[in-house]
């Protein structure tokens, strides 16, 4: 893996000018945030050796670089998800390029579905904590030692100095544990309420292994979820993914003042 990350991080750098500290990674209805970048260099995925390329219509794929909120990042454009049938070493290999590139601090956003029901539909939920039902992990096989121990601990996954100095503007912020599913389906009511005994309170398909690998190889972590809909069986009625993109869109603003005023307190 070493040799193919290497042959990756000189073509990336023969493209940038600049070595971002900050990675992003834009869930459902955030990629519009890619495009306030300024400066941008773009990157198409399936230019970059070894990258892995989501081929669905409708899905960009690629890493913008450039400046935000006065800081210079790189934004994934596209994110991997388990349930396309991406290998969750593959999701490894996407955040230790991060690494590689010079990112030290990674800022996760999803939709999820609220489980707790005291959120609604449009709350943006600080995630404090994770519980990972997809029974994968992308750390699973040799371990990269020059990236991290073979064994690392999870007890904190998110940056708490870094959430801290978020929330001094943001006060009324929520916070909870997210719980990832595999997908695609959505859950049945009786696993949300299985989900909701093991202390969940946000179900989604994504942001899981991405910090467990970040968590690895030393990237900070701070991850917000869009409670785009309650989870199935809280109201009576099915879930869509229509729905949840109404809803991600609907925040749209809210939720880029959260990311922009979490990069500007770095
Ligand atoms: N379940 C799983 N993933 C989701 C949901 C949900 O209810 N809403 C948005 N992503």
């Amino acid at each position: 893996m070493k040799e193919k990350l290497n042959k990756t991080l000189k073509f990336i750098n023969s493209r940038i000018t600049e070595s971002p500290k900050v990675g992003l990674i834009l869930g459902s209805g955030l990629g519009f945030l890619a495009d306030k970048i300024e400066n941008k260099i773009e990157i198409n995925y399936e230019e970059i050796p070894y990258f892995p390329n989501s081929t669905a219509p409708g899905h960009e794929g690629k890493l913008v670089f450039g400046k935000l909120s006065g800081k210079s990042v790189v934004a994934l454009k596209g994110r991997f998800h388990l349930y396309e049938g991406w290998s969750p070493e593959i999701i490894k290999f996407v955040i230790y390029t991060l690494k590689m590139i010079g990112v030290e601090k990674l800022l996760i956003t999803n939709a999820a579905g609220a489980i707790n029901k005291t959120f609604k539909p449009g709350d943006i939920v600080l995630v404090k904590d994770i519980i990972n039902l997809q029974f994968r992990n992308p750390l699973r096989g040799p371990n990269e030692e020059d990236f991290g121990p073979r064994f690392p601990d999870m007890s904190q996954i998110y940056d708490k100095i870094w959430a801290s100095k978020v929330k001094e503007y943001f006060p009324d912020l929520k916070e909870g544990v997210y719980l990832a599913v595999l997908g695609p389906s959505y859950e049945t009511p009786a696993e949300i309420k299985a989900f909701r005994k093991f202390g969940a309170d946000l179900v989604g398909m994504s942001t899981v292994p991405e910090i467990i690998a970040a968590k690895h190889c030393g990237i900070d972590c701070l991850v917000f979820s869009c409670a785009t809909n309650m989870a199935a069986g809280i109201l009576d009625q099915p879930l869509s993914h229509i729905e949840v993109l109404e809803i991600a869109n609907k925040v749209k603003n809210d939720f880029s003042n959260i990311v922009l005023k979490s990069l500007e307190v770095l």
